[in-house]
């Protein structure tokens, strides 16, 4: 996946966002989540390829921590404002209607996956050995590759629909819903950690052993 699009969009879509309130284009907002969580996978990626070892334990913790925040709140804002909007301006449409269902059951097997790799990361974090490296390895290429196509399916479908039918009335509303959700940097912090994660992984260096789990 080439890197440099990904950050410059991400630019782009930041500055449009940071703009001023009244002409952020809210749209704009879900990409740069979007770049966000595929710069999350690949650090997850990154994570499954140094098991049993951790090329980075800080990079455990902020992933964990955008498994249990980020990721539920940028899913929120689709599930409770984007996607009734678009069922709305939409409503004719049987085949926008059958996509918006099958990624709210997406987001739904990912929340689950998600918390549980949340929970796996807190041990590597904490430089002890994962319960259950080889199980951790295939959960975490699981959750990444289903979130990775999640994302583009959206981005080549949910986003365009978004810009052409959502009204005025709409973006005013769904500015408002992006502007109220908490801001952190998590999102931010973890796609500076992505080339390091991607050089490590292409090198295939195995990272530094975690301790022992002395539980
Ligand atoms: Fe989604
Ligand atoms: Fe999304």
């Amino acid at each position: 996946m080439p890197l440099q699009p990904l950050h410059l969009r991400l630019v782009e879509a930041d500055e449009a966002i940071l703009d001023s309130d009244n002409s952020m284009d809210p749209i704009s907002a879900f990409e740069v989540d979007h770049v966000l969580k595929l710069g999350l996978c690949d650090v997850l990626e990154s994570i499954a390829d140094a098991l049993p070892h951790t090329a980075d334990a800080s990079l455990a913790t902020i992933a964990g921590r955008i498994l249990r925040n980020g990721l539920p709140e940028h899913v929120a804002l689709e599930e409770e404002h984007l996607f009734p909007m678009l069922r709305r301006r939409n409503a004719g449409d049987q085949a926008c209607q059958k996509v918006l269902l099958q990624l709210e059951h997406e987001h739904g097997s990912d929340e689950t996956f998600a918390f549980e790799i949340a929970d796996e990361l807190d041990q590597i974090a904490e430089a002890r050995a994962p319960k259950n490296a080889e199980m951790l390895g295939y959960m975490l290429r699981g959750f990444f590759v289903s979130l990775r196509r999640h994302i583009r399916w959206e981005n080549a479908t949910v986003i365009p629909l978004a810009r052409r039918t959502l009204t005025e009335a709409d973006l005013f509303e769904l500015r408002d819903a992006v502007a109220a959700r908490p801001q952190t940097e998590d999102g931010l912090q973890i796609l500076d950690t992505v080339p390091t994660a991607i050089a490590t992984r292409d090198k295939n260096e195995p990272g530094c052993p975690i301790a022992p789990d002395k539980k």
